[in-house]
């Protein structure tokens, strides 16, 4: 059995679904997320809610973060954004495949249990495995109260409000902020500066400001879906902060458009899925502007070169794709937060030209309670 939809009881507000409210929500959802958490004196943010006094926050030696779906994705941001602020080890794995292979269980270990609903089983059976075992198991949730927020021993609401659609959009971004707030906080009682405190700090109040900049590209992204939506498959490649990224935008246009689509690490591709390449197998490429953007350049030429059509996700205009979505500059770090928002529009855009059930993708249930 599954949780049953409840959309009635939200309001649409004037959308025409709710995949498409709450990805226009996601200018208030972050800012809620940040609300109250900065503290500007000391260059950090308090989460009350963690349980965890300073010496226990730096007695910490690795991070395992266990989710599945988005939640995984989001999951895959915050590890690494745990490792760049605070140069902790960390990592994320499904949650699913954690709690069937009898993982070692280590005591300095800090392990994350994500989830929007808080009830998915494979997560919530990780968590329980994991408490058995006496791991400090922390949550990134959503739904205040769920079974996942109880289990634990502490954690961070993501605070992104209900989201009904069966597709995660604004509880994905609202939760890879949480996780920056998690590494800054992690970060600040390690070596990160008061200086790269603050620069992270300035980087996430900018974020909503930016997303309602990228939602006003609607039209021209919608243009873009269209153009694309005749592809028989989809590929999505990101290299390190651009992998997630690509992860999540496959999964989003797979799950509403029905369009196969495979996302892959963009070193990866010389490897093997280069065969794929064709006029009718266009790439979504992520090209965050950081010390592997020639690198990301070089992927597209190599993709151009087999007869690939590119649309590219960039800071600017790239000469080697057909056509990019230009999102606005932040801190690198912070780039795969934003993104991934015009994605979930293209992903969106995509069903729409399909006509497809965008709310209610077939197959598919909002949570998983089951095995
Ligand atoms: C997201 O678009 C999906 N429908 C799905 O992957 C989801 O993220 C996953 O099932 C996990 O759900 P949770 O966050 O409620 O645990």
């Amino acid at each position: 059995t599954t949780v049953e939809w409840e959309a009635e009881s939200y309001d649409m507000g004037g959308h025409d679904t709710y995949m498409h409210k709450e990805i226009t929500e996601q200018v208030e959802s972050v800012d809620r997320v940040l609300r109250g958490r900065i503290d500007d004196r000391f260059a950090t943010v308090r989460l009350g809610g963690l349980n965890m006094d300073a010496r226990e926050a730096r007695g910490v030696r690795r991070v395992k973060i266990l989710g599945c779906g988005s939640a995984y994705h989001a999951g895959m941001i915050g590890a690494q954004l745990i490792e760049e602020l605070a140069r902790v080890p960390a990592d994320a794995e499904p949650a699913s495949e954690f709690r069937y292979r009898n993982p070692v269980v280590d005591p300095d270990t800090l392990y994350i249990a994500v989830s929007q609903s808080g009830e998915t089983y494979d997560t919530l059976a990780a968590v329980q495995e994991l408490k058995r075992k006496g791991a400090r198991v922390l949550g990134v949730v959503n739904v205040v109260g769920s079974a996942i927020a109880r289990e634990t021993d502490g954690g961070v609401y993501v605070h992104a409000g209900p989201e009904v659609c069966v597709v995660s959009t604004k509880c994905f971004t609202n939760t890879a902020v949480a996780f920056a707030l998690l590494a800054l906080h992690l970060g600040r009682v390690r070596d990160l500066s008061v200086a790269d405190g603050r620069r992270i700090i300035e980087g996430l109040r900018r974020l909503p400001g930016q997303i309602a900049e990228i939602l006003g590209q609607e039209e021209a992204i919608a243009k873009l879906a269209a153009e694309y939506a005749d592809a028989t498959s989809m590929m999505f490649v990101g290299r390190v902060r651009g992998y997630p990224v690509a992860r999540e935008a496959a999964l989003k246009l797979k799950e509403v458009s029905y369009i196969h689509a495979e996302a892959y690490p963009a070193s990866e591709l010389k490897h093997g899925p280069l065969a794929l390449i064709e006029p009718a197998v266009p790439t979504v490429a992520v090209l965050p502007e950081d010390e592997l953007l020639e690198k990301n350049r070089a992927t597209l030429e190599e993709i151009r070169a087999r007869g690939g059509r590119i649309l590219a996700v960039a800071h600017a205009e790239q000469e080697k794709a057909d056509h990019t979505i230009v999102v606005p500059r932040n801190e690198v770090e912070l780039d795969p937060i934003l993104m991934s928002v015009p994605l979930q529009l293209l992903a969106y855009h995509t069903a729409l030209v399909l006509g497809r059930d965008i709310d209610r993708p077939r197959n598919l249930a909002k949570s998983v309670t089951v095995e």
